[in-house]
């Protein structure tokens, strides 16, 4: 479970004033109850919170009365006369125990206008337990873009569990999805839950949906329609409550005239579609994303290394952006700015135009990733792995190169 024990409680009335607050709750936001009666809502929370009472859960911030936030889950009930008006709301706050990996997800940089209406639409999608299937290329942000959406809806006090679809091989889709009993085959020694019971009144992600089989597809296809499913070697159907998002990279649609895909699945889980353009269509982003990279780094890039950013194509999208901005700062670790010799990438250096590279520059690069591969591996103490992530690579392009380098870590 994802939400602490502590919950804080207060009631305002249709005024958006504190008409009761608990002690404990005004003592945590270091105040005395008597100071916030009569107080309206935004004196401890973020301004936009009045428009948000009407969900009845949601994401948010409290500040307290040093301007300290506390981002948590609203949970708000509705207090109705008996003619059915608003007289106020039961305000419940819970905080929320992976606070970092959240804020960093609360927030989509953006400018681009495509982007913005994107996102308003996938606020409003939110509120809803209509299927979602979000399509982009690689790296635009899709998975992302799930979790926002979980974050977003009134199911985020409960679990937002992912599948990864590729990596399921046929024979374990159903213990994967569905879990197994006790002795259901040899080595069941103990009950395991499947993703979707895990996943229960939360979100089920199915990350790279395009690449089921048809076989599992057609076990998919009838737990999507009745929400119901069967442990392996159990013999009762069991419910669950979950709100499918999906994610590809394929044309789904293709895929189904293609015959990879089940058309009746697809309309199924694609009630809404939602296409993340890539990031060379939406250009004015990569300031926005670069400048709130790097300021996590402490560190400031030039306006000619900006520029170099903003040029390329970034087929890999931000991803590939991060990695590269990852691997500067290695580089770069012992000064403040970044500049253009420390974002020459590992990962396609000549993906666009090599012609327009000179020979002294491709030996540069060449030089400079050297560089930066030993940096890495200096950096971690020869943990590859550890090296490979800092770098944005896989594990085996980082062997690859060590060997090409003839960098050997011990
Ligand atoms: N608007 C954004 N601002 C900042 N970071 C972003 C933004 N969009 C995506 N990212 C980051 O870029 C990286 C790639 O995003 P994500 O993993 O969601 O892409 P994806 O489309 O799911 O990729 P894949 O198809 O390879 O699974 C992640 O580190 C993500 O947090
Ligand atoms: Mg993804």
């Amino acid at each position: 479970m994802n939400v602490l024990e502590n919950t804080f409680s207060l009631i305002l009335n249709n005024n958006f004033k504190i008409s009761w607050i608990s002690s404990d709750f005004a003592n945590f936001l270091g105040y005395a109850k008597e100071d916030l009666i009569g107080k309206t809502i935004d004196t401890i929370a973020d301004e936009h919170i009045k428009n948000k009472l009407s969900h009845s859960k949601f994401f948010g911030a409290l500040k307290d009365s040093s301007q300290g936030i506390t981002t948590g889950i609203f949970d708000i009930t509705k207090i109705l006369d008996n003619h059915g008006n608003i007289q106020g709301y039961l305000v419940q706050f819970y905080f929320y125990d992976k606070q970092t990996e959240t804020e960093d997800f609360l927030v989509f940089n953006t400018q681009n206008i495509k982007m913005k209406k994107l996102l308003e639409r996938a606020s409003l999608v939110a509120q809803s337990d209509v299927s979602v299937l979000i399509s982009g290329e690689t790296g635009t942000g899709k998975s992302r873009l799930a979790k926002w959406i979980h974050i977003n809806s009134p199911r985020v006090a409960f679990p937002f569990v992912k599948i990864n679809c590729s990596a399921i091989p046929e024979t374990l889709f159903e213990s994967e999805f569905f879990g197994y009993e006790k002795g259901a085959f040899t080595g069941a020694t103990k009950d395991k839950l499947g993703k979707v019971e895990i996943a229960d009144k939360g979100t089920l992600f199915l990350d790279e949906v395009g690449d089921l089989s048809l076989t599992s597809q057609a076990k998919l296809l009838v737990f999507v329609d009745t929400k119901e499913f069967e442990r392996l070697g159990g013999n009762k159907p069991k419910k669950a409550d979950v709100r499918i998002i999906s994610a590809t990279n394929k044309d789904l649609m293709e895929e189904v005239y293609k015959n990879n895909f089940r058309k009746d699945l697809y309309y199924r889980i694609a009630v809404i579609k939602i296409k993340i353009p890539p990031l060379r269509e939406r250009k004015e982003d990569i300031p926005l994303i670069v400048n709130s990279f790097l300021h996590t780094k402490n560190k400031r890039i030039t306006k000619r290394a900006m520029e170099f950013l903003i040029e390329r194509q970034w087929y890999g999208n931000i991803r590939e952006l991060r990695a590269v901005l990852e691997s500067a700062c290695i580089l770069a670790y012992d000064k403040d700015t970044i500049d253009i010799e420390h974002l020459t990438e590992d990962i396609s250096p000549f993906e666009e135009n090599p012609e327009s590279f000179s020979e002294d520059f491709q030996e540069k690069l060449l030089f400079d990733e050297k560089e930066r591969i030993k940096t890495a591996l200096e950096k971690t103490g020869g943990n590859r792995k550890k090296a490979a992530e800092l770098l944005g690579i896989s594990i085996a392009t980082l062997w690859r190169k060590m060997k090409k380098y003839q960098l050997d870590f011990k």
